[in-house]
């Protein structure tokens, strides 16, 4: 199931922002700061930039889940563009700030690149964007055959409660992530590597592991 579908269906359940986006968020959003979120589905991660007083600046694939964060944040701007499109209507060096939260890492590494360049064009000159996406020494790494570019089409896993099917998603080892982020023009400010582990009833115990890249833009 691709994620317009995910969207088109309804399946797509999740309504909260992620942890490690919102102190992000919170640190750097000044009151009419343009911030981009890409592959911002529903607008989970929208509530702390309009509450600093910022405008949320939104990309995504699904008119449907575009719609949902429209209707919920009147104020924010939202485009249906994929990751690999030219996103024509966000100016260059307009955008004041950036994240990822959990989008990029769905796609395969050619739009994650273009993706990647795209974000560095719309930035203004040492804004930061902060890139979470899945490490390869993840057990999800294992779930399902992987292409030579790091992406599992998708597998089915009986054991975890709401994930039967695992949908695509791309998992990078640590060199990998640095090149790209590097080759797109940015700066590594930190990186933290986080794992935890699936401990849901009945589920096999499995290691989750991300990495969260704070970058800023090298003019
Ligand atoms: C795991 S969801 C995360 C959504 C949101 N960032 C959040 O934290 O709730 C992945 C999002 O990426 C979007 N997406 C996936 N592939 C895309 C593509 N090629 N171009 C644009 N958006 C895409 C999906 O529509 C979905 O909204």
């Amino acid at each position: 199931m691709d994620w317009k579908e995910v969207f088109d269906r309804g399946v797509y359940t999740t309504e909260y922002a992620h942890s490690e986006i919102i102190p992000f968020i919170c640190r750097n959003t000044r009151s009419g700061s343009r911030v981009l979120d890409v592959g911002c589905g529903l607008g989970n991660n929208f509530l702390p930039i309009v509450d600093r007083g910022g405008v949320p600046v939104g990309i995504d694939l699904s008119d449907v889940a575009l719609r949902a964060a429209a209707a919920k944040y009147p104020t924010a701007e939202l485009h249906q563009y994929r990751f690999d499109d030219v996103w024509s209507n966000i100016g260059d060096a307009s955008i004041d700030l950036a994240f990822d939260s959990k989008s990029l890492t769905t796609a395969r590494i050619g739009e994650i690149r273009t993706a990647m360049a795209s974000v560095h064009r719309c930035l203004k000159p040492s804004a930061k964007f902060l890139w979470w996406t899945l490490s390869d020494s993840s057990d999800w790494a294992r779930v399902g055959p992987m292409d030579e570019d790091g992406y599992i089409e998708s597998s089915v896993v009986a054991d975890v409660p709401n994930l039967t099917v695992f949908r695509g998603y791309t998992f990078l080892s640590y060199p990998q992530a640095v090149r790209l982020v590097t080759q797109a023009g940015f700066k590594i400010v930190n990186a933290t590597i986080v794992k935890r582990e699936t401990l849901a009833e009945g589920a096999m115990r499995r290691m989750y592991e991300y990495f969260v890249f704070e970058l800023v833009k090298v003019p």
